[in-house]
């Protein structure tokens, strides 16, 4: 039986994410547009963009915000490249793009002192080997399985290396110790809904006195340069983008950013994307064939929610069959209207994923778990029946 309720936005995708409640494009209609971004009004407009982040973030004292190109990789490889190098590194990955950040340092970088630490979908590797000697490289949330860092007590107040987390779908939804974490990176696409392109490289003063002390081996591109002369380029943590931002992108973030602050903050967003996991954990509780991917209930993260397959039928076909169910039960959720975007990432084991960062209504997680119990047993159904 199709349930008799839907999805008011049928939008669950993990980038780019629902926009906020309430958004149209009529929020843009001040945007600065045909203007230099290096006039003193755009300046301005990046500024607010930046400070209204380092406030509902609650930076501490001494945490820098920059707006860097080419959204949240372009910022992660700005930290990679410019900061590696100068003593041994642990990285962490349990997925997909952790994965990614292990071959850039692996094989792009070339690092020799590298130690990595990985862990299949739905585990965490034991975070407690990242040495406090070494600069550390994770993700503080695991996009493509579901799996985040539960806190961060492993890492050390005393540590001598630096902890490069990328944070993109944690940010704003997850509590990120700061004092804790020397870079983070994150883009306006997640949690806050904003558009895609443009990265937010959060510095701590322990990495920028890394950036002042040491230069790295290899060239550096123009658009990863963060100092000049041995100096910070501190303009670029003020407003002053290395190369051109899209002051339509930037008008939009500052419509999420004031969205977030009117809903009170950081704890407006993270009750938010909490109250989204908790729906699907009420609702697993009771499933008969699904079951959350991460292993750990304190790894498992509010904003990519990840399910598997539990059902003992489909456990026991092989994985192009798995696969094809898991299509066909997505196709039906589209067709329908009431679930776009939720299978799993194509790396990750077959399942389904809910994206429940702030932006999601708690109503319409609710609304769209009856749809995945249908959709899932007709395409079982629908497999059963051609397999006789
Ligand atoms: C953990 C993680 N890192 C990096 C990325 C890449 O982000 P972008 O496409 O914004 O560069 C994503 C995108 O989903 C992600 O989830």
């Amino acid at each position: 039986m199709k349930p008799n309720i839907r999805p008011a936005r049928p939008l669950f995708s993990s980038g780019p994410c629902a926009k906020r409640p309430g958004w149209s494009p009529e929020v843009l209609k001040s945007a600065l547009l045909g203007r230099s971004h290096r006039s003193a009004a755009g300046k301005a407009r990046l500024a607010e963009v930046i400070n209204l982040t380092r406030e509902l973030l609650r930076l501490p004292e001494g945490w820098r915000v920059g707006i860097v190109p080419a959204s949240d990789t372009g910022a992660v490889e700005m930290a990679l490249w410019s900061l590696l190098g100068a003593r041994g590194v642990d990285v962490m990955a349990w997925e997909s793009f952790g994965g990614d950040w292990v071959n850039d340092v692996v094989k792009e970088l070339k690092l020799k002192d590298v130690r990595t630490f990985n862990a299949p979908y739905g585990s965490l590797p034991d975070v407690t080997q990242a040495s406090p000697d070494r600069d550390v490289v994770f993700t503080w949330n695991g996009t493509t399985s579901g799996v985040c860092v539960p806190n961060g007590d492993w890492i050390s107040d005393r540590r001598e290396g630096l902890t490069i987390a990328d944070a993109t779908s944690a940010a704003f939804a997850m509590d990120i110790p700061w004092p804790k974490i020397d870079v983070a990176t994150f883009s306006w696409q997640k949690v806050l809904g904003g558009e895609a392109q443009h990265g937010i490289l959060v510095l701590g003063p322990r990495a920028v006195a890394r950036l002042e002390s040491y230069t790295p081996a290899w060239p550096m591109p123009k658009l990863f340069r963060m100092t000049k002369g041995g100096k910070l380029v501190a303009g670029i943590f003020e407003g002053e983008t290395i190369n051109t931002p899209s002051m339509l992108c930037v008008e939009d973030a500052l419509d999420a950013l004031k969205w977030a602050k009117e809903i009170g903050g950081l704890s407006g967003t993270m009750a938010r994307s909490k109250a989204n996991l908790d729906a699907v954990a009420a609702w697993v509780a009771k499933s008969s064939w699904a079951g959350f991917l991460a292993a750990t209930e304190a790894t498992r993260s509010c904003t990519s929610i990840c399910l598997k397959i539990t059902d003992p039928w489909f456990q026991g076909r092989d994985a192009a069959a798995q696969g094809a169910i898991i299509k066909r039960a997505t196709a039906m959720l589209e067709k329908e209207g009431v679930a776009y975007d939720l299978g799993a990432y194509r790396d990750a084991p077959p399942g389904f994923r809910i994206w429940g960062g702030a932006t999601v209504e708690k109503a319409d997680v609710a609304a769209v778990l009856p749809w995945l119990d249908w959709a899932y047993g007709a395409a079982r159904d629908e497999m059963r029946a051609s397999a006789h």
